[in-house]
């Protein structure tokens, strides 16, 4: 807690960027679900600034739920394992589904909560990430709609944490540690 703000960040996507680009994410998503209802899941922590935004720019009729995920163990890496923190508050059987998440890097959290969901029977699941980071991918999983692909490297801000500091960056930054 010691370190400023500003020490060994670099921004990598500066905030006008991210506000065009959700735009045109929830321009396509709204032309996609044409006349259908849409649930949002916001996947916690890291996705709430995201889905705050990409919500407002919905011309659909919407829902939100939320569901917490943490991988275990701290640092740079995740470590594969997950748990829910939070479980959804209500059945999302039969609904379209879109799952809104922060990142997809390894891909372990991305599929493991594709098997959860699928369980609840939904209509349609599909998934939006803000960030894609291929390079270290080791599940086959892949978003259907990106907001940016970007290189093997840690980065935080616009809701995207380290040690669950620097999320209320407005720009999303590499982290040199
Ligand atoms: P995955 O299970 O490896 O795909 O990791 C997904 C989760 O790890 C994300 O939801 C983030 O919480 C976290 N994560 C992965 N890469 C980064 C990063 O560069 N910065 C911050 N968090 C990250
Ligand atoms: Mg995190």
């Amino acid at each position: 807690m010691n370190e400023g703000p500003s020490d060994n960040l670099q921004v990598l996507i500066g905030a006008d960027k991210i506000h065009e680009r959700v735009r045109e994410l929830a321009s396509q998503i709204s032309t996609d679900y044409r006349g259908r209802s849409l649930r949002l899941i916001g996947i916690l922590k890291g996705s709430w600034i995201f889905l705050a935004d990409l919500i407002r720019q919905l011309d659909l009729d919407v829902s939100v739920s939320f569901l917490g995920v943490a991988s275990y163990g701290r640092s740079t890496k995740t470590s594969g394992e997950v748990k829910i923190t939070l479980d959804l508050d209500d059945s999302i059987e039969g609904l379209d589904v879109l799952v809104v998440e922060d990142i997809l890097d390894t891909g372990e959290t991305f599929r493991y909560l594709q098997g959860v969901l699928t369980g609840h029977q939904p209509r349609s699941l599909k998934s939006v990430v803000l960030l894609d980071k291929p390079a270290r991918r080791t599940q086959h999983v892949k978003a259907d709609y990106v907001g940016f692909t970007i290189p093997d490297v840690f980065v935080v801000g616009y809701g995207l944490d380290f040690s669950q500091q620097y999320r209320n960056l407005p720009d999303v930054c590499v982290l040199h540690p």
